[in-house]
């Protein structure tokens, strides 16, 4: 494929478009969605839980489903973070020790309550003159119960939480309480309605698509029993109507910091779908938006779109003298974690680098050398506060390995460790689970978060957990510095490694 060159007036108006979904469904992110098997297999409705890391795509995969599903006729219904806050539930919410409470249980019946009755509330909302098949019961019950009082999302969840409390907790005989627990957990309120529910999704469909839920996080036990009893209604709710799906997306962290899920993990693993990126991925991405923000301004695209995505990105970046095309692509995607999110920024921040003081595509590659120090900055402190609650104060110590060495053998980074679990390297707010870290634990940590890399093999690549799923960290002789943190954290890149020099 040959060399494109675009018109030097591109440079002022090419755009990236924005790094979150939310904002990108709006300009276009449809139209250069790239379209993965995970996307496939979560639209067919053979996965329902998606997981994926901040920045990962799982709000795109999400908008863009709405966003079809509308299109198609069916009604979609969004939960996202206004509708949930963790805090106001540890402080509505008595303790799990102020009684027998079994909270995840009591959680899942209050979603599958809310999200039953939402999905009702849609299909009462549209058509419903309906009087056969079901649809008049619907309304009516609608109508007799959330007719008036209009409540929100998480206040019809809390009040539900809160009839189930009353008994649990409350002064009740105890025959008369296990009658009256039985009846809330059966929903029997709507429990009767569910056969009309199914008739009149024979002929509508419903989707609901429940985000974002890591915003506001605080690991407490309201939190994770609000997600663990969320995923048991998920899957209970799934099982009622093809034409009914409920979708839930969440972070690897917060999966791993519910014991629940991971006790769980068995039950969903089949509906699991996690997000996952290579390097073509990316790079397809990035084309794809190449061609979207040109053809949007107005340019004759055609060259664009014959060409491919190799040729897309090297009109638009260039490479140091010398090097292969798709050098400044290397360059760029080894400082990432594979996240869209973080390639969209990298590349958004040297473009207007390049504005500043080029008038013409492509892109030098100084441009990115000079704003790759930001860049780093901002990752570094962007995924330390990823891990707050799990390993609060992690940035102290991705600080201490500031001016080292990149490359470590396993046992200076063991003592290192070491030395940081019993504070003889001093760190700042890590006292809640660093102390009782062993130093293998530590590497693993830091080899999750993205800092290290690991020699997995003979060859000489080093790995990060975002290129491998499974690696045995234990038998790694030699980790690395990824590349990502090193110019935050001032450590010098291996001779032969960087590009132009
Ligand atoms: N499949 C995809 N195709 C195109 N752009 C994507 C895709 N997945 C993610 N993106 C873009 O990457 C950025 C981060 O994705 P987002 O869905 O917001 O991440 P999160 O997993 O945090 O919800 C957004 O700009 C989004 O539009
Ligand atoms: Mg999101």
């Amino acid at each position: 494929m040959g060399k494109v060159t675009l018109s030097p007036k591109i440079l002022d108006v090419l755009d990236f478009g924005t790094p979150s979904a939310e904002r990108d469904i709006s300009r276009g992110l449809e139209k250069y969605f790239v379209e993965s098997d995970a996307y496939q297999r979560v639209r067919s409705g053979a996965k329902t839980i998606l997981m994926g890391n901040r920045g990962a795509g799982k709000s795109a995969i999400f908008q863009v489903l709405a966003k079809r599903e509308r299109a198609a006729g069916s009604h979609v219904i969004e939960l996202s973070p206004e509708d949930y806050s963790y805090e106001l539930l540890s402080s509505t919410m008595e303790a799990e020790d102020a009684g027998s409470w079994a909270k995840q249980g009591a959680y899942a019946a209050a979603w599958k309550y809310l999200i039953y009755v939402l999905v009702m509330k849609a299909l009462a909302r549209k058509g419903m003159r309906l009087t056969k098949g079901g649809g008049r019961e619907i309304h009516n019950y609608i109508r007799d119960n959330h007719g008036a009082h209009q409540l929100g999302p998480l206040s019809l969840l809390v009040s539900y939480l809160k009839r189930l409390e009353a008994i649990k907790l409350g002064p009740i005989e105890a025959g008369l309480r296990t009658r009256e627990l039985d009846r809330l957990y059966k929903l029997e309120e709507i429990h009767n309605l569910q056969p009309a529910l199914k008739k009149v999704l024979d002929g509508q469909r419903v989707i609901v698509l429940v985000d974002e839920l890591d915003r506001g996080w605080d690991s407490s036990e309201d939190a994770k029993a609000f997600v663990s009893g969320l995923f048991q209604a998920c899957v209970s709710i799934n099982g009622l109507h093809e034409n009914l799906r409920v979708y839930v997306s969440l972070r690897q962290e917060l999966y791993d910091d519910i014991p629940a899920l991971y006790d769980d993990a068995q039950k969903h693993r089949d509906l699991l779908e996690k997000i996952y990126w290579s390097e073509e991925s990316l790079l397809e991405l990035i084309a794809k938006r190449i061609r979207y923000s040109a053809h949007e301004k107005g340019f004759d695209v055609e060259a664009l779109e014959r060409a491919g995505d190799r040729a897309c990105w090297s009109a638009v970046f260039a490479s140091p003298p010398g090097q292969g095309r798709d050098a400044a692509f290397r360059y760029m995607v080894d400082r990432t974690l594979y996240r869209p999110r973080e390639i969209i920024q990298f590349c958004s921040e040297a473009l207007a680098q390049a504005r500043r003081r080029a008038s013409k595509l492509p892109v030098p590659y100084s441009a990115i050398e000079r704003c790759e120090y930001g860049y780093s900055a901002e990752r570094t402190r962007d995924i330390a506060a990823e891990y707050r609650s799990q390993y609060p104060g992690l940035l102290s110590i991705f600080e201490v390995f500031r001016s080292r060495p990149h490359t470590f053998d396993r046992e200076e980074l063991e003592l290192l460790c070491l030395e940081l679990a019993v504070g003889e390297i001093p760190t700042r707010g890590t006292e809640s689970w660093l102390p009782n870290c062993y130093p293998n634990d530590l590497i693993e940590v830091l080899w999750r978060s993205g800092l290290l890399t690991a020699q997995a093999n003979g060859d000489g690549t080093f790995l990060g957990s975002h290129q491998v799923q499974h690696l045995n960290i234990a038998a790694v002789k030699r980790f690395r510095i990824h590349e990502m943190f090193r110019s935050s954290l001032g450590i010098a890149t291996p001779e032969g490694a960087a590009p132009g020099g």
